[in-house]
């Protein structure tokens, strides 16, 4: 017999990019971001036990990029339960700016590869100011877990395509856990939030099961000719549009942009038309109601309108042109299964064009440079 072996496919198990192996390694990763850390009688992260997060009363966080996106997730949770200023900032913006700390004040650096220039100064600034410091990131005995106070890793095992996946997928997971973690050392403790840590340990499954069924090819076959796309999303899924418009740019080159549906009519609809697709991160959450008006404000304009919305959810077929359903999930999750389809889309349709998503053009894994 002879048998054709290529070292490089070898690595990337069989998948034609890491990228897309990366997308459905996700179960696992979050399976690996969990262990040991969802006990509801113990302390979820056991790496801030030290940090007085029973009295601070202000929360900032850092980072850049998709990590940025994975902050304002947290901000959104963080704030819907419990009354807490969390304020996120790109780390290129935070570190020239004169930023108020107090000892009320917790510093949250995040950073998948914990090289990232601007947020490691972004560390150095408020360490010098006094401030103690949480790091995030994936990669062990990276230069931010040296200079921060606690490291708490995503435990994503390691991320080869440029664009981040399965490590925001881990990102997500673990500022939910550090989240619960406040509130629970608070005594805030609820149905919802017993119902949200539910859906963390159950949440490998249900990706599994989705990447079972979802297939987009034919839908992204069609919108893979078009030269814009307006992302939207409201409330905790602002990010998810930020996030899904950041992955299309930086993979396909397609010229996205994303704004909180609100924001439309205060300029940007103006820019929609036939030749330019509406992507609208619509899970049927307390919002929805107000991003079915965005859809059709949008649609007046003739816009084709691409929805994500919840399972089950009949009546937006009637005025999106295309639909793509996720699990019924509690509200605060949203942005978690919908992830994983922002993903998709983004690397087949770079695919498609013909584009290598693992190595786009211009861009570093990690930017270790201002
Ligand atoms: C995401 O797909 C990008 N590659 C990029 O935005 C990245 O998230 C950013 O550069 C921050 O990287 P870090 O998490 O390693 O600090």
């Amino acid at each position: 017999i002879h048998i054709t072996w290529d070292e490089s496919s070898a690595e990337k198990g069989g998948y034609k990019h890491f990228m897309i192996k990366e997308i459905y390694e996700e179960p696992e990763a979050i399976e690996s971001a969990l262990v040991g850390r969802i006990k509801l009688e113990g302390p979820f992260l056991k790496e801030i036990e030290e940090f007085n997060l029973e009295t601070i009363n202000k929360i900032k966080v850092v980072a850049c990029g998709t990590s940025y996106h994975a902050a304002l997730v947290f901000k959104y949770f963080l704030e819907k339960h419990i009354n807490i200023d969390v304020e996120v900032d790109v780390a290129s913006e935070f570190r020239y700016r004169n930023v108020y700390i107090d000892d009320n004040t917790a510093v949250i650096a995040i950073s998948q590869s914990g090289e990232t220039a601007d947020t490691l100064e972004s560390v150095r600034v408020v360490k010098r100011k006094g401030a103690k410091v949480i790091a995030i990131t994936n990669v062990v005995g990276s230069t931010i877990t040296r200079e921060s106070d606690a490291t708490i890793y995503m435990n994503a095992g390691p991320e080869i395509g440029v664009a981040a996946t399965k490590t925001y997928i881990n990102q997500l997971v673990v500022l939910y856990l550090l989240g619960m973690s406040i509130l629970k050392k608070r005594n805030v403790w609820s149905e919802n939030l017993e119902k949200d840590l539910n859906f963390l340990k159950n949440s490998p499954d249900i990706f599994r099961k989705m990447f079972e069924t979802i297939d987009l090819k034919e839908l992204i076959s069609y919108y893979k000719n078009f030269n814009h796309f307006m992302y939207i999303g409201r409330g905790i899924n602002y990010p998810t549009a930020l996030e899904g418009a950041l992955k299309l740019k930086e993979i396909s080159y397609i010229n996205a942009t994303a704004y909180p549906a609100g924001e439309l009519k205060h300029g940007p609809i103006a820019l929609l038309d036939p030749t330019f697709p509406v992507f609208a991160i619509a899970p049927k959450d307390s919002l929805y109601e107000k991003m079915k008006s965005n859809i059709e404000e949008s649609k007046a304009r003739k816009a084709r309108i691409i929805a994500i919305t919840t399972e089950g959810n009949k009546e937006i077929s009637s005025i999106a042109d295309d639909v793509i359903f996720v699990p019924e999930s509690p509200e605060d999750m949203y942005p978690l299964v919908i992830a994983p389809i922002i993903q998709i889309f983004a690397y087949f349709v770079a695919d498609m064009k013909g584009y290598d998503p693992d190595k786009p053009r211009n861009l570093a894994k990690s930017v270790t440079v201002e």
